[in-house]
């Protein structure tokens, strides 16, 4: 039976040395990390994202600058609310949640983000430094960096490893394989065009799971010992929840566990990490522009 990676204990002893930090810079230095969370529209599944992040602030000590926008707002509009948080000396990370409303242009919003302030490392010439050997982005993008973290915390070597990424998202799939190219594995990206994509996951040391495809990967896919990250939160039907639905990952956890070394479950695996990692963020660039 595999090892279950408890994200939600890895990411509370985080966050217990980050509020520690956080002390520290505020008595050492009088100030406190900013983050701005900017969120345009009603979509429910960011405002619950977005909820989460604020609330986690609040919980480690970080000052969180609400920005909450219209549905209709216009692009100009944001840019400019942009700006306005690139010159607050008060706040040291902006994150403006995905996905935006069709009429604005993403990148053209994320790229406004100062790169010193982008603590969900989107910014195009952080993403490209991260693509880049020997050259290194400020800030990694959160979800991939929570797991990485989680590998490291769990002894899983990577250098030389064969690893799948199943996914190829600008937010986790491509920015994941990339880091794990930098930390020296073999890397291969299964995407919707792939042909047999089971015969290429049977051979992962390291796969990570991020298709957004519920139940997708078998236990029989899974190589034995291997490293699984499921990063899939996928909403399914379950009438005999009050809710009316449940929480899983991209890979069948009751199969995999009994073939895999190690595996993060869904929930309580890479979904608190995430949150985790923005707010390490914070601390970083709030410790970069203070100290
Ligand atoms: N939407 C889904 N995941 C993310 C994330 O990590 N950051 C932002 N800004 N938007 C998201």
């Amino acid at each position: 039976m595999a090892t279950v990676i408890d994200g939600k204990a890895v990411a509370q002893t985080i966050r217990s040395e980050i509020a520690d930090e956080v002390q520290l810079l505020s008595q050492k230095y009088g100030k406190v990390p900013g983050l701005a969370v900017v969120i345009v529209g009603n979509r429910k599944d960011s405002q619950s994202y977005v909820g989460m992040k604020r609330k986690a602030c609040a919980e480690l000590g970080i000052k969180s600058f609400d920005v909450d926008l219209p549905e209709q707002v216009s692009e100009a509009e944001l840019i400019k609310q942009v700006h306005e948080l690139n010159a607050n000396p008060d706040v040291h990370g902006i994150l403006v949640q995905l996905p935006l409303p069709k009429h604005i242009n993403e990148e053209k919003v994320l790229t406004e983000i100062s790169l010193e302030k982008d603590v969900d490392g989107f910014h195009p010439l952080n993403i490209g430094k991260l693509a880049m050997k020997g050259r290194d982005p400020l800030f990694l993008p959160c979800t991939p960096k929570a797991c990485l973290e989680l590998l490291h915390r769990s002894g899983v070597t990577i250098k030389g490893k064969n690893a799948v990424v199943v996914g190829r998202s600008n937010i986790v799939g491509l920015p994941a394989s990339l880091l794990l190219v930098k930390a020296d594995a073999t890397v291969t990206i299964v995407h919707s065009h792939t042909s047999q994509p089971e015969s290429i996951i049977r051979e992962a040391d390291i796969l990570i799971a991020a298709a957004g495809q519920p139940k997708m990967i078998k236990g029989s896919w899974i190589k034995p010992g291997a490293a699984v990250i499921d990063v899939g939160t996928n909403a399914v039907d379950d009438p005999t929840r009050k809710s009316g639905y449940k929480l899983v990952g991209d890979v069948d956890f009751e199969e995999a566990s009994k073939i895999a070394g190690w595996i993060t479950p869904v929930p309580g695996g890479v979904g608190p990490m995430t949150v985790t990692m923005l707010l390490k963020n914070t601390l970083e660039g709030a410790k970069r522009y203070i100290e």
